[in-house]
């Protein structure tokens, strides 16, 4: 009987200093944690609405908030290749000749993939064996398509035939949407493994006009 009443004097001493510690009105008591007794409020950002999103980076600022899921100008996506800036004309072409291949040190672990994609885009014309004897070109159907183990295209840079994979040349359209520019880049290099050793320095045969062959 002794215990529960000393029991019971030692909730109802600890119940009641409790109450009264947290009775405090104005003071919050003893702060050990501030940055929950006081909570730092960021100011929002005020002057932007969120419903109001303008597409139009000549009406950005004010309220409206500025975003068109596009990449920010001048930017480049992780691990992509410069974009190409020769210009599709006479002198364009020319100069394509200077461009350099990103990727002429392409690993051999590629070279399959490089070989699909040249089987998938240009073997029906050019032939497994760049010989320019394809399906299409045997049937008759596109006239004009290139040998390309010939020394013209041997001789060629890999820039202008980047270039003309990029704009299309004659009959063979453009292949920029098809593939991207390390697989335009990968499949010269394949083509590079079908013909045979240049008998002309590249430089100078690259700058030759193909358009004036007829
Ligand atoms: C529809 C048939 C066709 C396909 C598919 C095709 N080509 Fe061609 N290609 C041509 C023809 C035709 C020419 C000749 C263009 C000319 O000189 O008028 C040509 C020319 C070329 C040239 C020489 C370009 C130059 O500047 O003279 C290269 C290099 C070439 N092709 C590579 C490729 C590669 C690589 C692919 C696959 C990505 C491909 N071609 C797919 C028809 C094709």
């Amino acid at each position: 009987m002794k215990k529960i009443k000393a029991i019971s004097i030692i909730s109802a001493v600890i119940g009641v200093g409790t109450l009264v510690g947290c009775g405090g009105k104005e003071s919050p008591g003893r702060v050990y944690m501030p940055d929950m007794a006081y909570s730092r409020a960021y100011e929002t950002y005020a002057l932007q609405d969120s419903t109001v999103i303008t597409t139009d980076v000549t009406k950005r600022g004010g309220s409206a908030i500025y975003y068109n899921a596009k990449p920010v100008r001048g930017t480049i996506k992780r691990g992509e290749l410069f974009p190409y800036d020769v210009p599709n004309t006479p002198e364009g072409y020319i100069q394509s000749a200077g461009v350099q291949n990103p990727i002429a040190d392409m690993s051999v672990i590629e070279m399959p993939e490089a070989k699909r994609l040249y089987q998938i885009n240009c073997a029906v014309c050019h032939g497994d064996k760049a010989d320019g004897q394809g399906p299409l070109a045997t049937s008759g159907k596109v006239g004009g398509i290139a040998n390309l183990t010939l020394p013209m295209y041997t001789g060629m840079a890999d820039g202008t035939m980047f270039h003309s994979l990029t704009y299309g040349r004659g009959l063979m359209g453009s292949y920029a949407s098809q593939l991207d520019r390390r697989q335009r880049w990968m499949v010269i290099n394949y083509l590079r493994t079908l013909q045979p050793a240049p008998t002309t320095a590249p430089a100078a045969a690259a700058t030759a006009d193909t358009t004036k062959k007829g």
